[in-house]
């Protein structure tokens, strides 16, 4: 395995932001393990899959599904569903299907093959616990209910998505729930992750924060 930065915490934390950031200060990869899950999510919906389908039915999709990560594009058996996956309904499901074994199992081997060959920055809510518990360093970025309800607005009216902040705050509030609050690989800070609270800092002292420590006994 080359160096690995992982950076954990919940939806509208930040993670994917500062992630892309580091990666290119440092010259290293960089993996949105999200974007795995979310494009998953996007292959069992146009397959008609619900959430308490068996395994067997995802299964089925599962071994149909090929998803790619590659230069911050995502690939669903070679289409590019970046933008696509970026809807509220895929916010929705991927959490749902994420808090399946048959999922995680799925695109377990993919991340850790990402680092592999290249020294990588990933993010994402179990890479630190379960997907490179080896990691070199770890970052919990974390940041007030409020501040991300905010963000996620504010990332949803960009895209020109209809939202209003009350939504916004209840769609947290609920993923939340659902992905810290699932048997496996819960969202839950790794002893061994800096914990960083972004709720009052700038993009830039978050950035400059985590490269001081990355940077520190390398
Ligand atoms: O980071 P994101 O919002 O793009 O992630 C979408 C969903 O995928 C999130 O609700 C939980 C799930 N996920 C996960 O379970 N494990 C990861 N490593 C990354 C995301």
């Amino acid at each position: 395995m080359r160096r690995v930065v992982s950076i954990d915490g919940p939806a509208g934390s930040g993670k994917t932001t500062i992630a892309k950031l580091i990666a290119q200060e440092l010259g290293y990869s960089y993996l949105d393990t999200g974007a795995l899950y979310r494009a998953v999510a996007f292959s069992l919906r146009n397959n008609m899959i619900e959430p308490h389908d068996s395994d067997d039915r995802l299964r089925a999709v599962l071994s149909r599904t090929v998803v790619i990560f590659r230069n911050g594009r995502v690939l669903l058996n070679d289409d590019d569903v970046t933008d696509g996956i970026r809807s509220k309904d895929i916010d929705h499901y991927s959490s749902v299907f994420s808090a399946r074994k048959i999922v995680r199992d799925f695109l377990l081997g993919s991340q850790r093959d990402a680092a592999s060959h290249h020294d990588l920055v990933v993010e994402g809510r179990d890479t630190t616990t379960v997907v490179f518990p080896d990691a070199k360093k770890k970052i919990f970025l974390d940041a007030s209910l409020e501040e991300r309800a905010k963000r996620r607005y504010i990332q949803y009216r960009d895209k020109g998505i209809e939202i209003s902040m009350a939504d916004a705050m209840n769609t947290i509030v609920e993923r939340d729930g659902r992905d810290a609050g699932r048997d496996i690989a819960p969202l839950v800070k790794a002893p061994d992750a800096l914990l960083i609270d972004s709720s009052n800092l700038s993009i830039e002292e978050v950035r400059n924060t985590i490269l001081d420590f990355v940077r520190k006994d390398p």
